[in-house]
Order: structure tokens, then C-alpha cells, then sequence
């Protein structure tokens, strides 16, 4: 597709081109965003998906105004990161990874506060918490504190307390990671509510089901860009929906294995033995690869068939395994050196 007449025909709400952002100085110097450039449309649903270590909470916190870039330039609500800083912030929530409540207050008394300050009239503002906290299913809880909240209740009133402005642009930093897949599952739900309303979407996360279920693009940073970008289900096309692992008892035969296949050759450490390929997910195809395994003379200890993880997706679309956390000292962009051997 043609990105640039796509873009022209929509509404874009966060535009960001060439971001950079390091950390540290001299030897220590840690790049961190080398280049990162993005785009959210109206109401859409962008995911950064990447590790940990990648910089999505970086690219979140500069995006919303908490951290300047070094280099690069965004416009968020059609006004520029730098200098209008303060619009920004009006048109914005942001919910990060860690949760910002104050846990010695109650639900209610947390999204009054946050309804106050967000200069709510006192009567609108205990509407908009009452409503609230019935759509987060936490009526029942709002007079308690919030100490005494489990880790998916705070999830969710850290959630709410973004939504007390209808914002046009929400950020979400990793907004399930932790919670049970109930929870989880309860999360994506009102996520899916707070974009039929309107908002726009940015979210962070770690797990390719949750791009899956809830983004409408999906962006893989890794060493510091944009390093792969579609529809999850472009994503998933190229990654395979389901994926052929096999373990062989050797090394070497794991390389057999792996040039029969026509796939990488896996890295050192504990994968080495582990060949993953995509599939087309039909029987046809499937039998078509373990015949493929069988001509090698090779016997795997163990096969399966599976769902795609993270790693699949770092594999198959940058050719070497996510890495979680850049290294500092070269002063050079971070680049993963354990690359696939050809
Ligand atoms: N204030 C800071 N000072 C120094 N280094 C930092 C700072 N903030 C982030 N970093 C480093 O930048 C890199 C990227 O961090 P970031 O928090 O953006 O990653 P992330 O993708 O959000 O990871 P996670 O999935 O673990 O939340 C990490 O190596 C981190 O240690
Ligand atoms: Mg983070």
C-alpha cells in the first residue's frame, strides 16, 4: 500500500518522524529510540509491540509529553510535542505501566480527584466517576481503599482515571501485563468501549494476542525503530498462524532439519536444538513439512503444532530473536549482534 495516500485520505492524530532518545553519557551512552517514525490515525488502534527493554515506554512518555526526544519531530492532536506542550496534555490520557493511584483513598475519592482536577464541576464530576466505576465493574469496591484492591481492580480505576476527560488520544502502556486472562480479557472489552466512543488508541504490549485482539496496526520495534509494521492480520500471514516446532537431540541435526526446511538456523544457548517454521495452517501443508523432516532421516524428539509467540514474530520478520535490553558503550545505535547465521 501506498502510505502516503492512505495517510492523506485520513485523519492522522499522532504523527512521529525520526524519533531518538539516549540515555546516559560518554561510554554508558544507552540509544535507546534510534529513528523511530509512526503514525495513528482517528480512530484507530495502534499497538508498539517489542520486548522488554525496546522502548516502548520511552516512545509513550515522549509522545505524551513527559520526556523530550533528543531528535525527532510529533505532533499529537495536530499540535507539535515541543511547543505546544500544553495542548497537548489537554487532548491526551495517559495510563503507564506502573499504577498511578493513590492507594490510601477509595476508587470513588481517587476519580473525584482526578475528575476535579481535570476541572469537572463537583456535581459532573461525581457523575462521570459514578459512571465510571460502573462500567469498570468496580461499583461494588468504590468505597473501599484502594491498598485493598487486587492488582486487576487497580489495573482497571488506573484505566478509568484516564477516561474522566474523554480524551482524543489515549495512551496505554502494557494495560494487561500481570493480570489473569479473565482480567485480561474483562480489559480488552472496555478498551474496546473507549474506542467506540472515539478515542484513539496507542497502546504498548508485549503480547501478539493482545495486538491480535484489539489493534487495527500493529508496529514491532526493535533496535531502536520501526523495524515491521501491518495489519495483525498481514502479521500474521507472513509470521504463519500456526506454527511447526520441533526438537532434535542435536545440533547438527537441528541444522539438517532447519535446511530442509528452508528456515534459520537456530542461535546458541537453550533454542539451538529447536527448529520453528511457519505453516500454512492446513493438513496439506503440515504434511508437506514433517515429510519434508522425515527425508532428512532425521528423527525430532518431539513435534507440536502452535500459536506464534513474540519470538516467532522478531524471527521470522527481523531475522534474529527479540532481545530484551540494549547494550550500552558502542555509542552505536543499537543493533542485535546475534544475527541468524545465513
Ligand atoms: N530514565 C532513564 N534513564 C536511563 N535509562 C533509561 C531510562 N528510561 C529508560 N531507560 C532505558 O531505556 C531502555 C528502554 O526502556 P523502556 O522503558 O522504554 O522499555 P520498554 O520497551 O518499555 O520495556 P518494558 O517492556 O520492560 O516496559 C531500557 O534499557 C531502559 O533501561
Ligand atoms: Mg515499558
Amino acid at each position: 500500500m501506498n502510505r502516503t495516500q492512505a495517510d492523506r485520505g485520513r485523519d492522522v492524530v499522532v504523527q512521529a518522524v525520526g524519533l531518538r532518545k539516549a540515555y546516559g553519557r560518554g561510554r554508558e551512552r544507552l540509544p535507546v529510540l534510534d529513528g523511530v517514525d509512526l503514525t495513528l490515525h482517528r480512530g484507530e488502534v495502534l499497538a508498539l509491540l517489542g520486548p522488554n527493554g525496546a522502548g516502548k515506554t520511552t516512545t509513550v512518555r515522549i509522545l505524551s509529553t513527559l520526556v523530550a526526544p533528543d531528535a525527532g519531530r510529533a505532533t499529537v492532536a495536530g499540535f507539535d510535542l515541543v511547543r505546544d506542550a500544553a495542548r497537548v496534555r489537554e487532548r491526551i490520557s495517559l495510563t503507564g505501566q506502573q499504577v498511578a493511584i493513590d492507594l490510601k483513598q477509595t476508587g470513588r475519592e481517587n476519580l473525584w480527584m482526578m475528575a476535579r482536577l481535570a476541572h469537572l464541576p463537583r456535581r459532573a464530576a461525581r457523575a462521570r466517576a459514578d459512571e465510571l466505576l460502573e462500567a469498570f465493574d468496580l461499583t461494588a469496591a468504590a468505597g473501599r481503599q484502594v491498598g485493598t484492591y487486587s492488582g486487576g481492580m487497580r489495573r482497571r480505576l488506573d484505566l478509568a482515571a484516564g477516561l474522566v476527560t474523554r480524551p482524543e488520544v489515549m495512551f496505554l502502556d502494557e494495560p494487561t501485563t500481570g493480570l489473569d486472562p479473565r482480567s485480561r480479557q474483562a480489559m480488552w472489552e472496555v478498551v474496546r468501549d473507549v474506542v467506540a466512543q472515539g478515542t484513539s488508541l496507542f497502546l504498548t504490549t508485549q503480547y501478539l494476542e493482545e495486538a491480535d485482539q484489539l489493534a487495527d496496526r500493529v508496529a514491532l520495534i526493535d533496535g531502536g525503530r520501526v523495524a515491521a509494521e501491518g495489519a495483525p492480520a498481514e502479521l500474521k500471514r507472513r509470521v504463519g498462524q500456526v506454527r511447526l516446532e520441533l526438537e532434535l537431540a542435536t545440533t547438527d541435526d537441528a541444522g539438517r532439519v532447519a535446511a530442509a526446511l528452508g528456515v534459520p538456523v537456530p542461535e546458541g544457548g537453550a533454542d539451538a536444538r529447536t527448529v520453528r517454521v511457519a505453516t500454512d495452517g492446513t493438513l496439506a501443508g503440515v504434511r508437506e513439512l514433517l515429510a519434508g523432516v522425515e527425508r532428512t532421516g532425521v528423527a525430532p524428539r518431539r513435534w507440536d503444532l502452535r500459536t506464534p509467540t513474540l519470538d516467532d514474530v522478531f524471527l521470522t520478520l527481523t531475522g534474529h530473536a527479540a532481545r530484551t535490553e540494549p547494550r550500552p558503550g558502542t555509542g552505536e545505535p543499537t543493533r542485535h549482534t546475534e544475527e541468524v547465521a545465513a
